[in-house]
């Protein structure tokens, strides 16, 4: 089997560029270890930048998601138990942001990607990515089957997540350098049959930890809070949560609409990047190199950057044969990843309560929070850097 770009992985990075080269008249493969349903069923964060809505848009993907997400043009920050607007828009010149969960984004890609005559292969399975020094490097995967196949390609890009098999091509030591911190708090996230409590999201710090209240739909809203990464759903009840989240929310009269709660899940926070994002052939995009714990929801903006400076890349290449792009792609986008790591770890930094921290830390993050409430300086930082920086 022979493609110009083989694509390890169908994540929104690995969707998202096959459909841009598709556009720019590249051919690409992608082989995903993961079933269609097993992808499009898992539950992920929820917040697109205004440039990766304007994407989606541009690349015929945004119907749906201009149809069904909801645009936000603020937020709130709330802490010693009142709420304060971060008024995003007045602060970015209109920029706003959309809640439009991963997984919707990943079927219309899927749908998009198939009926523009897209190569999935589900359930296909990368064993090794080989001749990345050669200028025809191959793909190994096993079929749903059992099968084993080859597919040699021009480019591979390496989209298959943190614990995919691309980044493991990139030698560790002698070209790779892990850059990681792992926090001592997860997340426990919750879905709830019930109406939103809020117009807009809401971030709040408390003293016995962080917590978010976000949204899906008019009767399903998405909640988290800061919790012991190795704690156990079973550990918590319905009135249990609906308790934490409304001590960790409330204050000023401030309370939560409750339901029933039908999804429940602790994720582990931390701050990742692997540098160079290039080897040879293979390029990286998206969580393969890089994650961010998710306060400030970078995540899949982040691999919609990536892809948009690697699509360009490959793209001038195909046209005129030079490499000035794909060399200059990891730099490129590097710059941007840790300024979005920087980002995420401060908003992370700022709204959780840390097992170390001392009364001093907890008087600190608030003074940080009030300069971010009452200095239009400090909250045009905090909204930029949320509704995301121009694309490269
Ligand atoms: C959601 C997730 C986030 O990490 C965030 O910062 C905001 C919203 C969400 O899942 O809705």
């Amino acid at each position: 089997m022979r493609t110009q770009v083989g694509i390890v992985g169908a994540g929104p990075a690995g969707l998202l560029l096959s459909h841009i080269l598709h556009l720019n008249g590249i051919e690409s493969v992608i082989v995903e270890s993961r079933s269609r349903e097993e992808i499009e069923k898992t539950i992920r964060a929820g917040v697109l930048e205004q440039s990766t809505v304007d994407l989606m848009t541009e690349i015929g993907a945004g119907e749906r998601m201009k149809r069904e997400g909801f645009v936000h043009g603020g937020f709130e920050l709330r802490f010693g138990g009142r709420g304060h607007r971060i008024d995003l828009q007045d602060l970015t010149n209109g920029r706003k942001i959309t809640v439009y969960p991963q997984h919707e984004v990943l079927k219309d890609l899927i749908a998009l990607r198939l009926r523009t005559g897209g190569q999935v292969h589900f359930e296909a399975k990368a064993t090794g990515i080989d001749g990345l020094s050669s200028d025809q490097p191959v793909i190994r995967f096993t079929t749903k089957d059992g099968e084993t196949r080859e597919l040699s390609c021009d480019f591979v890009a390496g989209c298959d997540g943190g614990y995919g098999t691309s980044r493991a091509a990139i030698p560790e030591h002698l070209v790779r350098r892990d850059y990681f911190r792992v926090y001592p708090f997860g997340w426990f996230g919750i879905l709830a049959k019930a109406p939103p409590s809020s117009e807009e999201l809401i971030y709040a710090h408390h003293e016995r930890g962080f917590a978010l209240i976000s949204t899906r739909s008019p009767d399903v809203q998405r909640m988290y809070f800061q919790c012991d990464p190795a704690d156990n759903i079973d550990n918590w009840s319905d009135d249990r949560i609906w308790n934490e989240l409304q001590t960790r929310v409330g204050g000023d009269g401030f309370e939560l609409k409750t339901g029933a709660i039908f999804q429940k899940g602790i994720i582990p926070l931390r701050s990742f990047v692997c540098e160079p994002m290039q080897h040879g052939r293979l390029f990286l995009a998206g969580d393969a190199a890089h994650s961010v714990p998710p306060t400030g929801a970078k995540g899949l903006n982040l691999a919609a950057a990536d892809v948009h400076v690697l699509a360009r890349a490959l793209t001038s290449y195909y046209s005129s044969r030079s490499t000035e792009l794909l060399d200059a792609y990891s730099p490129t986008a590097l710059r941007r990843v840790w300024r979005a790591q920087h980002f995420s770890w401060w908003m992370t930094s700022m709204l959780h309560r840390f097992h170390e921290g001392t009364e001093f830390d907890l008087k600190r993050q608030l003074a940080e929070l009030e300069l971010v409430a009452s200095s239009r300086a400090a909250a045009t930082t905090l909204a930029e850097n949320y509704v995301g920086l121009p694309l490269a």
